[in-house]
């Protein structure tokens, strides 16, 4: 379970301070699938970067099945990034001169997993996701937009996160790919219990989550 107590991030920007986080607490639970929604500038991928242990909050506390992330070193920050969250950005971010595979395989490797192993994992995870092994073999500059999404999707499973973190994950596709990847998202909630969070402009795909959280002026909104 993730549960968040009055979490606030303030940025100093010259003399100004932007509270671009300020006062936000919520719950999700284990395997569900929550959205975050609100305007541009609202919060969403800053209450993101806070949650995956990217950035630190100025207060407040994000506990992980019981763990405050809030309070954590930085070499403890590192781990838990690397084995407890799994991020998927809107540009995807894969690493252009690696194959699909290879960039799966990749995680694992920060995670110290051995070789065989490695390699086994990513391929279960490409072909879970929909991919054919001749296109795990392809670098991502010769795949469409919505494989590399796939691809994204099965590295950041590679380390068997608790918590899987999306910021807007289909705002670069076509909206019959974007929906594809929303109910790979949806399964893995629903099915493997990995709670996930995605943020989205798109307000017909958040009434399709189980927790709908609205961001305006970094304060969560009712309904
Ligand atoms: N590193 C930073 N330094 C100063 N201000 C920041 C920083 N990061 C974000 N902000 C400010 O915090 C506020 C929230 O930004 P955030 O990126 O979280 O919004 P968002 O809801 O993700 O917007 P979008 O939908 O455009 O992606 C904005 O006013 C932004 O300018
Ligand atoms: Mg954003």
């Amino acid at each position: 379970m993730l549960q968040i107590t009055d979490l606030k991030k303030i940025f100093q920007a010259g003399d100004m301070k932007i509270a671009a986080v300020n006062g936000v607490s919520f719950i999700v639970e284990q395997g569900e699938f929550a959205s975050i929604v609100g305007r541009s500038g609202s919060g969403k991928t800053t209450l993101m970067s806070l949650i995956g242990g990217l950035d630190k909050p100025t207060e407040g506390s994000i506990k992980l099945d019981g763990r405050n992330i809030a309070q954590l070193h930085d070499h403890a920050l590192i781990d838990y990034r690397c084995k407890q969250i799994g991020f998927i950005f809107q540009a995807y971010n894969l690493i252009p001169n690696l194959t699909a595979l290879e960039n799966v395989m990749l995680p694992m490797e920060a995670a110290k997993v051995p070789t065989p192993q490695r390699k086994e994992r990513a391929l279960e995870l490409l072909r879970q996701v929909g991919l054919s092994s001749d296109q795990m073999k392809r670098k991502p500059g010769r795949l469409s937009g919505g494989q590399q999404q796939r691809i994204a999707v099965a590295r950041a499973l590679a380390n068997n996160p608790v918590l899987l973190l999306a910021d807007e994950p289909t705002g670069n596709l076509d909206s019959n790919t974007g929906e594809m990847i929303f109910e790979l998202l949806r399964d893995l909630a629903h099915k493997q219990k990995t709670t996930v969070i995605i943020v989205t402009h798109d307000l017909s795909m958040a009434r399709q989550t189980d927790v709908v959280l609205r961001l305006k002026d970094g304060k969560l909104i009712g309904g």
